[in-house]
Parts: C-alpha cells; structure tokens; sequence
C-alpha cells in the first residue's frame, strides 16, 4: 500500500471502523472500556468443566492449581496445549475445543478467584 498525504486520513477512519465493531460485540458485558480484556462471567460459565479437575480453592491434589495467574500467560499456557507445544494428552485435548475467546474469558474468571491458603 503506498501511503501519501492526499489520502492520510483513511487509514484512521478503518480503524474507527474495527474499533467500533469490536466494540459493539463486547459492549454488554464490558462498556467497551477493556475491548480485549475476557469476560469474567463467560468464562465462569465455561469454568464448569475445569473445575471437575483443578480446584477452585487453589489447593493442589496431584492437578496444578490454575487460579489467580496474569491473564495472558494463562492464555499463553492454554494455546501451548492447543497447538501440542505442550504435552499432555488430557489438557491438549481440553485446549483444542476452545477459541481465543473463551480461553480469554476462562483466563479472566480465574484470575479473579483468590487462593484459600
Ligand atoms: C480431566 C482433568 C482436567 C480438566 C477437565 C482440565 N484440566 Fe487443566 N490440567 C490438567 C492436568 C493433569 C494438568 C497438568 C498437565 C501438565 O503436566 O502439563 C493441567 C494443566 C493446566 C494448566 C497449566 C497449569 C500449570 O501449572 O502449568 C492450565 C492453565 C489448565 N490446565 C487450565 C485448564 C482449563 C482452563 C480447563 C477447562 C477449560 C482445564 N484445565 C480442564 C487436568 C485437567
């Protein structure tokens, strides 16, 4: 794409565009204020299956405990399933099942759960 001033304002309107879109997918859960933040309550809904394993108090029963991590590595960790860099069988298959979204939200509900230690 060759840029020049005659037309440099075009650019910045895309981008109002896709902000605005983005937006609007997320606005009811989020105001629009954290566009690529999870949604806490979304990923509580999908937590049901985790929890059958990791333990939401924290505690440690032979599973890691998954709660109160940054977000991005807890999505960071759960791609490295999805794409089989990380191996293990049970959570690759987990991982596999799931879209950027909702590893986002899941990553979002379980920071917010505090450790009962
Ligand atoms: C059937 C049991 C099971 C289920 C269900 C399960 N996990 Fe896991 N998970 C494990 C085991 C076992 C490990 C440890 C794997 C390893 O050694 O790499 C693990 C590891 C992890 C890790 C990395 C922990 C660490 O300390 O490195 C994360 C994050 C994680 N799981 C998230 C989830 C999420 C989110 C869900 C639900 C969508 C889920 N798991 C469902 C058994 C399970």
């Amino acid at each position: 794409m060759v840029s020049n001033t005659s037309n440099a304002s075009k650019p910045r309107e895309r981008r109002g565009v896709v902000g605005a879109v983005a937006c609007a997918s997320v606005w009811l859960t989020l105001g629009c204020e954290k566009v690529s933040a999870g949604d806490v309550a979304f990923g509580e809904y999908l937590s049901g299956e985790c929890v059958t394993c990791h333990r939401k108090d924290g505690s440690d029963k032979g599973i890691p405990p998954i709660i109160g991590w940054p977000a991005d590595q807890f999505v960071a960790v759960l791609k490295s399933y999805k794409v089989k860099v990380r191996d293990n069988q049970v959570m690759q298959n987990v991982a596999v099942k799931l879209s950027d979204e909702e590893m986002e939200a899941l990553a979002a509900y379980f920071a917010t759960l505090k450790s009962a230690n």
